[in-house]
């Protein structure tokens, strides 16, 4: 697994690849593949089935931050805290702990450089994640266009910087300004929609794979078709079961 001063030095030289995990099986498919793995409140649309990222609860993340866990001998594992459970030091401490005793080796949270230099003078590693923030962004689009923006966004990369993040995504914004904050700040930045200036890059695995189908933003590149093969291996079942082919003689005991 790579240690924390491995994934920052990374920065400049090697590209950081992460993606989301969410159970047992994918974790340990993209084990020795990927550095990172993020337990992501992403799992909120992609797994759990519901519109956003709001209804995920900690015990989510955390019980799959176990799964994952429990797969990964070699990526570094992230749990993302979700909404509503890093509001204020004392919510954020107990929060981030569980996470990591439940297998996570990093936290992850939105925005809120303050909470994440409280975390990191606690002993707990931190990831920043900043620009299209989904937790709290009513605006689905790219974020940092205009000058007033794109200085906030810059503002807030510095600030994780100085708060002592080893790591910050970078989701959802122009490549130029992500090209700008990863040649300012110290930390490497892994991006999502924000160009290959990025020390690194994350995509959401169901999205990637094909598994995910209810829409497709334009940063994701699909990788596979898995959910047709899916449908196609469970429609081929469901044929035998009911033709009474399956389960043949192969099957059986005698
Ligand atoms: O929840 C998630 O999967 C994320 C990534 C998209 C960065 O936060």
């Amino acid at each position: 697994m790579p240690t924390l001063q491995q994934i920052k030095s990374m920065k400049s030289k090697q590209k950081i690849v992460m993606l989301t995990a969410y159970d047992y099986p994918i974790a340990k498919l993209m084990d020795g593949i990927v550095d990172i793995a993020l337990v992501g409140d992403s799992m909120g649309m992609v797994v759990l089935g519901y519109e956003n990222t709001a209804k995920v609860t900690i015990e989510d993340i955390a019980r799959a931050t176990g799964a994952v866990g429990r797969a990964c001998k070699n990526a570094l594992v992230v749990g993302d805290l979700p909404l509503g459970t890093y509001e204020n030091r004392k919510d954020a401490l107990k929060n981030a702990n569980l996470l990591l005793k439940s297998g996570a080796n990093a936290v992850k949270i939105e925005n809120k450089p303050e909470i994440a230099e409280f975390l990191v003078n606690k002993g707990i590693d931190v990831m920043g994640h900043i620009g299209l923030t989904p937790q709290t962004i009513t605006n689905f689009k790219v974020q940092g266009k205009y000058e007033e923006d794109a200085k906030k966004i810059m503002d807030l990369a510095r600030n994780c910087d100085k708060a002592g993040c080893f790591s910050i995504v970078l989701e959802c914004i122009p490549l130029n300004l992500a090209k700008k904050i990863t040649e300012t700040i110290s930390i490497p930045t892994i991006g999502i929609g924000a160009g290959v200036h990025c020390d690194g890059q994350v995509l959401v695995t169901h999205d990637i794979l094909g598994l995910f189908e209810s829409f497709k933003p334009k940063f994701v590149k699909r990788y596979a078709e898995i959910g047709n093969e899916m449908r196609k291996a469970i429609g081929q079942y469901a044929r035998e079961v009911r033709d009474g082919k399956f389960p043949s003689d192969e099957f059986s005991f005698h």
